[in-house]
């Protein structure tokens, strides 16, 4: 029965107006359905490139990773049904795990259910309550989620800017518990490289652990497509080189790459490792295949980087701003929301699927096109593409 003055816990008023916010900002949102995934996909009948995909190697319809997935499913079945430290440990995890650290060039790897839990579950072991986590201004969403769930105080440095990284350093050099340092090699938004060296560079100078999120740069930089810490051989440098299966890998889950004596603690107490169920059978052995792959066809990061430094090139030659992309993400910058939108239905008429990036994914001011270059866009295709996109903005 109600209580004198307690509000219906029924009234939605509270949620309509919520939704008005967004809808008066232009930041509604929906989950489009797509047929299916990937740089090329069929809608309707008709041939889409679609740019908002990060199947940056072509992999998620790959024969070797989707039989591998498979053989996978076939014998270990469809889940796992028990979290990682009670049953759910199989035989591929592990062989999984072997694998990621040896091509990152780690002791050890854990895997986590998602690329999210991998950053939600490691920052927060690394860093608590005493200590002081340095994040780069526009590190993902899941590394400052993750900074909230660990406690320790959190100091923003402006983007890429390795001074101001210096000075928050310099500012806190008295402060006694442990010192994170935090940030991307490849932005998810922006498409720009971090200065890693630099960067690893000062860790050690102030005594601060280093980790890096290389979501964007595994399968697309270094040998094998191990990532930028190993291309610039920062391993000891780095505490923790973190990734996803989900972009390059073309399928689900997360893991972070460390030496063995952190994976060990990682197993006693990241709890986004252990109160959750393992990944399931398929998973891994998609993700087994796709790094199989990457090992049989080392060059597939190249001919991605060349094909996106042509495309930028187009944009470019058009006075379009990219930012400082040095990668397979390329922003094209328009700023208004609404225009954004606009710019990005215009596009689909043309059958080029170009998300519109909006805050607060991105600062305000700044929405914009996020083209993800993939491997299934054929030259043809990233010239059609930079025509319609040059057209479109630029009237
Ligand atoms: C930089 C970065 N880190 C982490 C994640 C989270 O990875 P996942 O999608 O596997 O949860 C993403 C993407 O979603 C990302 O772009």
């Amino acid at each position: 029965m109600k209580q004198l003055g307690q509000s219906d816990p029924m009234d939605d008023t509270w949620i309509q107006q919520q939704l008005d916010i967004f809808a008066k900002q232009g930041l509604e949102r929906r989950a489009r359905v797509f047929p299916q995934a990937g740089g090329l996909i069929r809608i309707d009948g008709t041939e889409m490139l679609n740019f908002s995909s990060n199947d940056y190697l072509d992999l998620a319809r790959h024969p070797h990773v989707t039989d591998r997935a498979r053989q996978a499913l076939d014998e270990f079945g469809s889940g796992t049904t028990a979290s990682r430290l009670v049953s759910g440990t199989l035989p591929i995890h592990e062989e999984l795990e072997n694998r990621l650290a040896k091509e990152k060039g780690y002791e050890s790897a854990l895997v986590f259910g998602s690329g999210y839990m991998a950053n939600a579950g490691t920052i927060p072991v690394l860093a608590g309550r005493d200590d002081l986590i340095f994040a780069d201004k526009l590190v993902h969403a899941s590394m400052i989620d993750a900074c909230k769930l660990s406690g320790a105080k959190l100091v923003r440095w402006t983007h890429n800017e390795v001074q101001a990284l210096e000075k928050r350093l310099e500012q806190y050099e008295s402060s006694k518990g442990r010192k994170l340092i935090i940030t991307e090699s490849v932005f998810s938004m922006d498409g720009d490289i971090a200065p890693l060296k630099e960067i690893a560079a000062l860790a050690e100078k102030h005594g601060a652990m280093l980790m890096i999120d290389e979501a964007h740069s595994t399968g697309t930089f270094g040998p094998n497509g191990a990532g930028l810490v190993r291309e610039l051989g920062l391993e000891n440098a780095v505490t923790v080189s973190m990734g996803t299966m989900s972009k390059a890998m073309a399928g689900f889950g997360g893991y972070v790459a460390c030496s063995s004596n952190l994976r060990k603690l990682l197993v006693h107490s990241s709890r986004a490792f252990i109160y959750t169920t393992a990944p399931p059978p398929a998973v891994i052995g998609a993700a087994l295949g796709a790094l199989e792959v990457f090992e049989a066809s080392p060059r597939l990061g190249n001919i991605l980087q060349a094909n996106a430094d042509y495309f930028r090139s187009l944009l470019h030659d058009a006075g379009l701003d990219t930012l400082d992309s040095r990668s397979q993400i390329i922003p094209v910058i328009i700023g208004d929301n609404e225009k954004a939108l606009a710019v990005s239905q215009k596009l689909r008429e043309e059958n080029i699927i170009c998300a519109a990036i909006r805050p607060p994914t991105v600062p305000t001011g700044t929405a914009r096109l996020r083209i993800s270059i993939t491997l299934a866009h054929l030259v043809d295709d990233l010239e059609r593409a930079a025509k319609a996109i040059i057209k479109t903005i630029k009237g």
